[in-house]
């Protein structure tokens, strides 16, 4: 628990990101998690995934940015991506974080963004929006109704719901009720009691609930987890209710139990790989650690191996 928060505290860390930026070793531990750097490297390993059955959805990591020129970067690399995505020929929607749009600096030119990305996505592609700390949640769920019901309404579009809320129950029956597709997930960010279960036993037991009432009523879900007690949860409630696979996906993150990955594919089920690439590492590898501290001795023990 205290190296879960402290990595999660060093995540948000600028000074200790810049330092890491040049660093061999937080290099060679990204490497693991991240699939390239630029556009034209993500043909390579989207392929190998697609190769084995399982579909992907690209992120491009850019968080949190702090001004319009960052911003204008973020909107060209997704309008690039989609251009890329079908001259490739690859089975892969895409994920997006608000703040990495212009949530932070101000609601309308993130809606702009936003309208202008699924736009050029076009009826056929599916945009999620990623969920970010608390914080962000109100803002973040307020953005995407503006998406989905305002003046252009846009419904290739989705949400994430993170169990580890309070308030997610009353969210998926939302959800639900506008057949919005949502991505299950425990959540990744450092929440205070106030407006988060601290407790792994309930964290889990709300992912449980939550994630049966979205294979009863909701809308292709995507049951984003790598806990294999989440997993055979999901598989025998399908079973039980002859939910057929076709009907929901696992998702699963990039370099994270691969074999997982392909053993749930084999066995028939629908298999999404979030995987992101892009040079802005840093958050989005500590917030991995932090999950697993583990993976801290493998990257050592990989780079003292080379
Ligand atoms: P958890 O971390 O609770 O681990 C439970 C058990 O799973 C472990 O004890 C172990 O047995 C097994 N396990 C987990 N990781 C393992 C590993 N690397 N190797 C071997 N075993 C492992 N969060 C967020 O806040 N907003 C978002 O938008 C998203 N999006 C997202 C998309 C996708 C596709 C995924 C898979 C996850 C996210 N997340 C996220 C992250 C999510 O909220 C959560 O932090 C992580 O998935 C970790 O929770 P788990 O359910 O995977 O297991």
């Amino acid at each position: 628990m205290l190296a879960r928060a402290v990595l999660l505290q060093m995540a948000g860390n600028k000074k200790i990101e810049s330092f890491a930026r040049t660093n061999r070793l937080a290099a060679s531990m990204a490497a693991r998690f991240i699939a390239a750097e630029k556009i034209e490297q993500v043909t390579a390993p989207v392929r190998a995934l697609n190769k084995q059955g399982l579909t992907v959805s690209l992120d491009f990591l850019g968080e949190s940015v702090t001004n319009e020129q960052e911003i204008a970067v973020v909107v060209d690399t997704y309008l690039r991506l989609f251009q890329h995505i079908r001259a490739e020929d690859l089975d892969s929607n895409v994920s997006i974080k608000l703040t990495s749009v212009g949530l932070d600096l101000d609601p309308d030119i993130c809606y702009r963004n936003m309208a202008r990305i699924l736009n050029a996505a076009g009826p056929d592609q599916f945009v999620r929006i990623d969920m970010e700390g608390s914080t962000h949640t109100q803002r973040t769920l307020d953005l995407f109704w503006r998406l989905w019901e305002g003046g252009e309404p846009h419904k290739n579009t989705g949400v994430v719901i993170q169990s580890y809320l309070h308030r997610s129950e009353a969210d998926i029956k939302t959800m639900i009720e506008k057949q919005v597709r949502v991505r299950l997930c425990k959540g990744a960010y450092k929440e205070p009691a106030t407006v988060a279960f601290q407790e792994k036993s309930e964290v889990d037991a709300n992912f449980v609930k939550l994630m049966q009432e979205l294979l009863l009523h909701g809308n292709y879900p995507g049951i984003a987890t790598h806990d294999s007690k989440m997993i055979d949860a999901t598989k025998q409630f399908a079973a039980e209710n002859n939910i057929p696979s076709a009907r929901y996906e696992f998702q699963m993150l990039y370099g994270v139990r691969r074999d997982v990955q392909q053993q749930l594919r084999q066995e028939g089920y629908n298999v999404r790989v979030y995987t992101p690439f892009g040079d802005h590492w840093y958050p989005y590898m500590m917030r991995r650690l932090a999950e697993r501290p583990a993976n801290l001795w493998f990257g050592l023990r990989s780079m003292i191996g080379k």
